[in-house]
């Protein structure tokens, strides 16, 4: 069903230097070559009848109501289907087309049930559209023959209702899965009037292939496929464009409101990083913003003992400021610190960044990124000159070798990975190199020609070898490297790529991959003309993740593939606002814009602006915040939508440190684990109820806009303005664009950036200024940010983290399509429905040796912890390597990751732990611990009246 405020013109746009000029209706309208007769009527405003076209998808021509005259051809053609011609001459409204439409509208609602006042899309149907368009009046064939309308409903999915009976068989559904989404999970099945709508093998939805994107209940132009939200609601009454709040995709959402009420989320056909498609993450997980479960008053209590007392804001700001300021006065200034969030928008990250270094007086800030991407950010800025991903999502449909490293697409970055399938079904090649068999290695119409299955913790000996070929069998690209790059160091990395032991042959025996296909893939990525590399977490939660990000850089120079569209480096930065809050200056060493906070040029900027002296020496990083804390060095916390205590490595190691501090500040908008461990809780507000921006994977700026008041009274950025007010360091924006324009003012990657060219372009890609005022989508054309690119020597050093024979598999995590993160949203949706609990994959093998069976109950003991999940054996994971996803507290996947981490910037090695895994049949001693410390923090939070339903 079309959502409200949207055209559809019936069929793709097309591309073209060649214009051709016709004449439709007597109006002459010119438009690009192979447009189709349909799009070029609807861009001249003439509406042509259609049912089973629509702009998202390549036309079909089945249902023959689009049909017009063209002088000179013979019949009446589908004006879906028929490209336009030079001097072509169409009629679209004729007795003859009228007599014909009816006709087929005749057939269509003799077998569709005639309720319309009670459907679901009355108001919306493109069935009821159609037959007003062609003036239906009478259905000749009655309603008494053979149909369909008993068909039984397929309820299952939780989001989604499908109901045949409504069904007019125009195949947009099965396009939807095919083209847009890549999951292949419909099909027509029979034929002629037999034909119908199945789900993989006529499963329901919910047992079939579907992951639930919603792509086909967009499509569908009946209520055949239709939203419960808006089975249950009715249809909107105005809508608001903003962007998601899940995943560095960034997809843009038209949120379809009921006053204050969401009806439901519809992907925004303009949106530059979706192009109108989402996951079940973006368009239906949006049920935690009103989850009884939802905090929206302030809360205060002096021990993590002692039940919460509600409080006023006014009570609980002067509190927290109170006790930050006693603690600095006790422990002294650098004794506090701030966590901003991913979560949170651009600018309150930066007012949490700012608070800390302005109001608190130190640089003891820091970021989840520190735990997943800030290898990439010191990777890419020592190579390239710039911390950032170096192309957008657009450049994978120039891409003709993809090789993507330890990420996960079609878990971790949906809707990209649609479109990354998209250019494989055409012919791209695909290389993958993973511990585990991803889906991406094989799925319907695509299968990876190479995958590199290497060892947890190998990926630079990998990146080594692949090297080597290339540079010894002479497939560097010279020319590039000598035009682009330094020789000096591109000299030194060469002789040490080169050398034998970096060879395939000699690293076959670390990284557990045969010595032929790396050569095989190595040969593929360096010749197989753009080569594009897109990475994740599998390549920076290690402890060589840096180095890692370097071979990286090192490859992609070395073999042309920079600064075009169709190659590039990109990381695919995990949370929604993951790339913002680096970029926001969440570092200890940075301000805004990736500059270092001892030189004095940039810090003298900010003192002028901000009006206090800064310190010129790096704060706390994470880590040491906890060892500060443990060393009763570091008392107090400001934390603004972070789970530390669930998302930090070594759990029991962080709660120990938490439990020493004075005062924890935690600003969300459910009591999470970290918050568990807080003296002061401050309501936060979901991202509809904020105006602001969030930053992807492809550093693409887009809005995110308030939709409904925030449930708490204030947005985040409001919170903290209170807090830095409170603390005796001034704020006062009266709105988040004005803090926008502060963030442009002082930032030279921004400086072009403000809330008005964002709404007039819809996003833009940094660095944005005079030179790139619509900004940037291909960094380093012409040369690199940082002049010539810096090759690296990047040594293999094995991990300390070895196995042993009390230690003898690897666990590795990660993430999985339904589930988010912490799942601290999640987790308070219906997509439980697919994931209720975290599991432990087992190749069967490993089970065997350890009387494991699929189901069973597995303790799993690493040198930090030990913790209990359920086995699913399978042959995903390699023999020596265990698997899980982290997104369920009591899972404890943390309690076992341990202290190591990255050389470069302590980012945690979470993909390498030596463990033991055997079959018990209880629940470990921690995860009893945890019970009971979270039934009483439960209980504690009893008296008080916080809960967004009371
Ligand atoms: S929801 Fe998505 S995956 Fe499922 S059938 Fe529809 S288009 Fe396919
Ligand atoms: S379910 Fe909807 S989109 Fe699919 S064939 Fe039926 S009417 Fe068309
Ligand atoms: S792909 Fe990411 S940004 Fe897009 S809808 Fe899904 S979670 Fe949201
Ligand atoms: S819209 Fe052209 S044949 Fe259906």
């Amino acid at each position: 069903m079309l959502s409200i405020a949207e055209q559809d013109y019936g069929t793709p746009a097309r591309e073209s230097e060649t214009a051709v000029t016709l004449t439709i209706d007597g109006s002459e309208v010119t438009v690009p070559q192979g447009t189709s007769v349909m799009r070029a009527a609807a861009l001249a405003g003439v509406k042509i009848p259609k049912l089973c076209a629509t702009e998202q998808l390549e036309a079909f021509g089945s249902c023959r109501l689009c049909l017009v005259q063209i002088a000179g051809v013979k019949g009446l053609p589908a004006s879906c289907t028929t490209p336009v011609a030079a001097g072509m001459r169409v009629t679209t409204q004729s007795p003859q087309l009228a007599d014909v439409r009816r006709g087929v509208m005749e057939l269509y609602i003799s077998d569709h049930p005639l309720d319309c006042l009670t459907c679901p899309a009355n108001g919306h149907c493109e069935l009821q559209d159609m037959a007003g368009a062609v003036g239906l009046r009478e259905v000749r064939y009655g309603y008494a023959g053979a149909n369909h309308l008993d068909a039984k409903k397929d309820t299952s999915n939780p989001y989604f209702t499908f109901d045949p009976a409504k069904c007019i068989v125009c195949s947009r559904c099965v396009r939807a899965c095919d083209e847009q989404q890549g999951t292949l999970a419909l099909t027509i099945q029979d034929r002629g009037f037999g034909s119908k709508v199945a789900a993989s093998q006529d499963e329901s939805f919910m047992d079939s292939e579907c992951v639930s994107c919603g792509a086909c209940v967009q499509a569908c132009p009946t209520a055949t496929l239709s939203e419960n939200s808006l089975i249950a609601k009715g249809q909107a009454e105005h809508s608001v464009v903003t962007t998601c709040a899940y995943c560095g995709v960034g997809c843009s959402f038209r949120a379809e409101m009921q006053g204050q009420e969401v009806v439901r989320m519809v992907p925004n056909k303009d949106g530059q990083a979706n192009h109108g498609h989402s996951c079940v993450k973006g368009r239906f997980a949006i049920g935690y913003a009103t989850h009884p479960d939802r905090i929206v008053k302030p809360m205060i209590r002096a021990k993590i003992s002692d039940p919460w007392r509600e409080v006023t804001w006014q009570e609980a700001i002067a509190h927290a400021a109170a006790e930050l300021k006693r603690i600095q006065g006790r422990y002294g200034r650098d004794s506090i610190g701030g966590i901003t969030s991913s979560r949170c928008t651009n600018e309150e990250t930066y007012l949490v960044q700012k608070l800390v270094r302005a109001g608190f007086g130190n640089n003891n800030v820091d970021t989840c990124a520190r735990v997943c991407h800030s290898p990439t950010g010191y990777g890419l800025r020592q190579t390239m000159g710039e911390s950032a991903g170096t192309q957008d999502f657009d450049s994978v449909m120039k891409a003709d070798v993809i090789f993507v490293i330890g990420a996960n697409p079609t878990d971790g970055h949906p809707v990209f990975a649609s479109q990354m399938k998209r250019r494989l079904r055409a012919g791209a090649k695909l290389i993958v190199a993973d511990p585990r068999r991803i889906d991406l290695v094989r799925t319907p119409h695509i299968e990876a020609a190479y995958h590199l299955k290497l060892l947890p913790g190998t990926n630079v000996a990998l990146i080594n070898s692949i090297a080597h070929v290339i540079v010894t069998e002479g497939l560097v690209d010279e020319k590039f490297v000598e035009a682009r790059c330094e020789t000096a160091s591109f000299e030194k990395w060469r002789n040490f790529v080169a050398a034998e032991r970096n060879s395939p042959e000699a690293m076959a025996v670390v990284t557990g991959v045969p010595a032929a296909s790396v050569r095989a893939a190595a040969r593929l990525y360096a010749t197989g003309g753009n080569g594009a590399i897109y990475y994740g977490l599998g390549v920076t939660e290690h402890s060589q993740g840096s180095t890692m990000v370097m071979g990286i850089a090192n490859l992609a120079m070395a073999t042309g593939n920079i600064g075009r569209e169709g190659v590039g480096v990109n990381p695919l930065r995990g949370q929604n606002n993951v790339q913002g809050s680096c970029d926001m200056g969440s570092f200890p060493h940075e301000f805004p814009g990736y500059r270092h906070v001892g030189d004095e040029t940039v810090r003298a900027s900010f003192e002028k602006d901000w009006g206090v002296h800064l310190q010129s020496e790096p704060g706390l990083r994470i880590p040491n915040m906890f060892e500060a804390a443990l060393d009763d060095e570091f008392k107090g916390l400001y934390i603004e939508g972070e789970d530390i205590a669930q998302s930090d490595p070594n759990t029991q190691h962080v709660t120990a440190a938490l439990m020493s501090m004075e005062c924890i500040i935690v600003q969300d908008l459910f009591l999470n684990e970290t918050a568990k461990y807080a003296h002061v809780f401050l309501p936060g507000s979901s991202f509809l109820e904020k105006d602001g921006t969030f930053t992807n994977a492809e550093r693409r700026i887009s809005p995110v806009r308030k939709v409904m008041e925030p449930k708490s009274g204030y947005a985040d950025w409001q919170i903290t303005q209170l807090l830095a007010n409170a603390m005796g360091y001034p704020m006062n924006y009266a709105h988040a664009a004005e803090i926008m324009d502060e963030i442009a003012r002082l930032t030279p990657t921004f400086a072009g950036v403000s809330f008005e060219r964002i709404d007039r372009l819809g996003s833009i890609q940094w660095p944005c200024d005079a030179a790139h005022p619509d900004g940037t989508p291909t960094m380093h054309v012409g040369e690199f940010v940082r002049g010539k690119g810096r090759f690296l020597v990047t040594e293999y050093v094995p991990t300390a983290e070895k196995v042993t024979a009390k230690f003898p598999l690897i666990l590795t995590t990660g993430r999985i399509l339904s589930q988010y993160n912490v799942g601290a949203q999640t987790r308070r949706t219906k997509n439980n429905a697919w994931h209720e609990e975290d599991l432990l994959e087992i190749h069967p093998h490993d089970a065997e040796e350890r009387g494991i069976a699929d189901g069973d109950w597995v303790g799993i003991a690493s040198r930090a912890g030990d913790t209990v999940l359920r086995a699913r054996v399978t042959e995903r994971v390699q023999p020596g390597v265990v698997y899980t996803t982290f997104h369920f507290p009591e899972s404890g996947a943390n309690v076992i990751t341990t202290d190591n981490s990255d050389w470069a910037t302590n980012c945690p090695e979470y993909k390498v732990t030596a463990v033991q895994a055997t079959r018990v049949n209880q629940p470990s001693e921690w995860q009893r611990r945890f019970r009971e410390f979270s039934g009483n923090q439960q209980t504690l939070l009893q008296g008080a009246d916080v809960f967004a339903t009371k």
